[in-house]
This record gives structure tokens, C-alpha cells and sequence, in this order.
């Protein structure tokens, strides 16, 4: 292609959608990315590039976003993660199912790329824990890792037998600090920062040993970028491991001290979310994603924590060295950045 293709990011107000709209436009140009979601977006967001109200549930609506804007590349990111899906599973195999094939079909339709990420939850509690690879026993037991193989193995089908470009990666835990986690099992490793700039206490809702594979925002978006943009004939399969650091919250909350405040406190009360992260695997083996089209995560655990302090805290400065309230003015939160 000549020109810069045509991109529409699908869910674009979420998580990984905002950071990922910002790097598409500045790579591709603000008028070829057109951002969309179900939400209503900032002004600050649309007044960047192109905005469109898109629901993936409705096919025909796409389909004019496609044909109107003349888009190329698509880049999926609706979707109702783990333990939101675990709260409203039909809403997630809506979302998740028939939003997907609906575009899988108009990608088919009108000769497009489409990059789907999927997840380390497709995995499940009879797959080996320990650099799982990419090939091996899926039988994940949550409504979002059911979802999730279901697109992998329906993206491959539709890229044998249809020839549609399909890409996808497992992502692990995804952390960062300008938008907030989603819904997922990992939320626990972005609100924690939050909470210990703001109370310097935090209330985890897993277990203090449960490690899980995890990456920086900004790894994953030139990760994604790098799969988007690689050649097929770079690509020997379509859906890619990703691992970057792995940590326990114990972990985390100790660099938190070392880093922040030694007084940092962290209590454990695991919820729903346990059982979730009890079937994933504690790092994933993503040498395929090396070798095919260059994975090379920068962020470790101590580089991420220190991102997140020197990210947040001046949010929470102000907030903290604001003057106090009149007493029948409502409580100041601070905001989730
Ligand atoms: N964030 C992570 O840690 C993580 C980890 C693994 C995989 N992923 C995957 O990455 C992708 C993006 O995740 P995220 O964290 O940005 O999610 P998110 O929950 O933050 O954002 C999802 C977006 O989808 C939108 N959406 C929901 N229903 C919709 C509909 N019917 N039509 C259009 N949009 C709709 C929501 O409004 C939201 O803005 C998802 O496929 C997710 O499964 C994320």
C-alpha cells in the first residue's frame, strides 16, 4: 500500500483503545484513524481525528463506517473483559461473540486486516502454567476465555478458508496509568498505585502469591503496532503468547515500599476474581513472537513501578495538598487518571 491505510479502532474509549488511537494517528495521520465506541467521548478525544458511534452488534452500522471512511485495517478492541463477563455472561458472549463475527464478516467482505488481541484467560486451569506455549490444552472455564478461543479458532478459519488477514496476540495483565482498567482480573496492579499515592493502603482482591504474566501499556501498543504492520509472509501462525514481567501482588507491594513509601500497606481479601486467576498461567513462552515479528518488551516490574509513581503521583499531589473541604461540600475522590 502507498498510501497510509485506513484504520478503525473498534472500543477505542476503553483501556488500550485510548493509547492505541493516539499512536495510530500519529503514525498513520489524525483524519486516517477513525476512532469508535459505544461511549461518549471527551472533547479533548474528538478533537483529534474522526469519532463514529459504533456498536459491533449491529453489522450494517460497521459496514457504513467502513464504506463511508474507506477503511482498511481494523483494530478490535470491544469486548467485556473476565471478571465483568463473569458478573454478565450473556453480555459478554454478545459482545464477545457476535460482536467479533460481525466483524471477522466485514473483514471478509471488504478485503480487510483485522487485528483481534486476544488474552492469556483463553487459557485454562488444565493448561501448564509455566511458559505455557502457544500451542496447548485450551479449555479455559470463564465466559471471557470461552469467547476468546472461540475467536481465535474462528479468526484461523476464516484466514484458511477465506483468506482474511487475521492477527491476533495473548495479551497478559495490561498496566498503565492514563486510562483505567476495564473489568479485567488484573485491574489489581493498576489500582493499587492509585491507592497508595492516595491512602498509602490498598485492599488486593487476589492473593498475595498469585503471579501472573503482565506488561506496561507502552510495550503492548508497539507490540500491537509491530504485528498490525508486519508483513504476512513474516506471520507462521495468527494468534501470538505475549509475555513481558510476571509478579505476585506480594512482589509488586514490595517494590511499591521500596520505591514509595516503606509504610505502603497491603491487605489481602481475595474475591471472585481468585478463581479467575487461579486458571491462568503465571508467564506465557512468546518466542514466535520474537522471532516472527520482533516482541521485545523494555518494562520490567521495577521499571513499571516506577512509570506508574512518576505518572500518578502529581495527581494525587494536588489532590492530597488541596484544602480541605467545607463540611457540607461532598468528599473530593481522587480521580482515576
Ligand atoms: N486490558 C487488559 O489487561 C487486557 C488483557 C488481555 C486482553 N485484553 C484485550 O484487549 C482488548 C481491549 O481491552 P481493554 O482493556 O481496552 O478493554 P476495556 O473494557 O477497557 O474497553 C472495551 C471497550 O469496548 C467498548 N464496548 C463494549 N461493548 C461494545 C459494543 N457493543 N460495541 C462497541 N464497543 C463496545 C466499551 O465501551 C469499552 O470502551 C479486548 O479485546 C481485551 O479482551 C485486554
Amino acid at each position: 500500500m502507498t498510501r497510509s491505510p485506513r484504520v478503525l479502532v473498534t472500543g477505542s474509549l476503553g483501556q488500550l483503545g485510548t493509547t492505541m488511537v493516539e499512536t495510530l494517528r500519529a503514525k498513520f495521520g489524525n483524519e486516517n484513524v477513525v476512532a469508535s465506541d459505544i461511549k461518549k467521548p471527551a472533547p479533548e478525544k474528538r478533537a483529534t481525528g474522526p469519532f463514529v458511534y459504533a456498536d459491533v452488534l449491529n453489522y450494517r452500522a460497521l459496514e457504513q463506517v467502513v464504506v463511508d471512511y474507506g477503511i482498511d485495517w481494523v483494530v478490535h478492541f470491544s469486548a467485556i473483559l473476565s471478571a465483568a463477563g463473569e458478573r454478565n455472561p450473556a453480555l459478554a458472549l454478545n459482545v464477545n461473540v457476535n460482536g467479533f463475527q460481525n466483524v471477522l464478516e466485514l473483514a471478509k467482505n471488504h478485503g480487510l486486516r483485522l487485528l483481534s488481541p486476544s488474552t492469556m484467560g483463553a487459557f485454562g486451569p488444565t493448561t501448564p502454567k509455566d511458559a505455557t506455549p502457544d500451542l496447548t490444552i485450551m479449555r479455559p472455564n470463564t465466559i471471557y476465555g470461552i469467547s476468546k478461543v472461540h475467536m481465535e479458532l474462528l479468526g484461523e478459519y476464516y484466514t484458511e478458508k477465506y483468506g482474511v488477514d487475521f492477527r491476533s496476540l495473548r495479551y497478559p495483565g495490561i498496566i498503565s496509568a492514563d486510562s483505567p482498567p476495564g473489568g479485567g482480573t488484573t485491574d489489581y496492579a493498576v489500582d493499587i498505585f492509585h491507592a497508595a499515592l492516595k491512602d498509602n493502603r490498598y485492599a488486593c482482591f487476589l492473593k498475595h502469591d498469585t503471579r501472573l504474566p503482565m506488561a506496561y501499556i507502552d510495550d503492548c501498543i508497539v507490540g500491537t503496532m509491530q504485528l498490525l504492520e508486519a508483513p504476512q509472509e513474516a506471520l507462521t501462525q495468527r494468534v501470538y503468547n505475549v509475555h513481558a514481567c510476571d509478579f505476585s501482588p506480594e512482589e509488586l507491594a514490595a517494590e511499591i515500599r521500596r520505591m514509595h513509601s516503606p509504610d505502603f500497606a497491603i491487605e489481602y481479601r481475595p474475591d471472585f476474581r481468585q478463581a479467575i486467576a487461579d486458571t491462568w498461567p503465571r508467564t506465557m513462552a512468546d518466542t514466535a513472537a520474537r522471532n516472527d515479528w520482533g516482541w521485545n518488551p523494555i518494562f520490567g516490574t521495577t521499571d513499571i513501578v516506577r512509570t506508574m509513581l512518576d505518572k500518578l503521583g502529581p495527581t494525587y499531589a494536588s489532590v492530597n495538598s488541596s484544602p480541605p473541604a467545607p463540611a457540607d461540600a461532598p468528599a473530593v475522590i481522587a480521580q482515576q487518571v
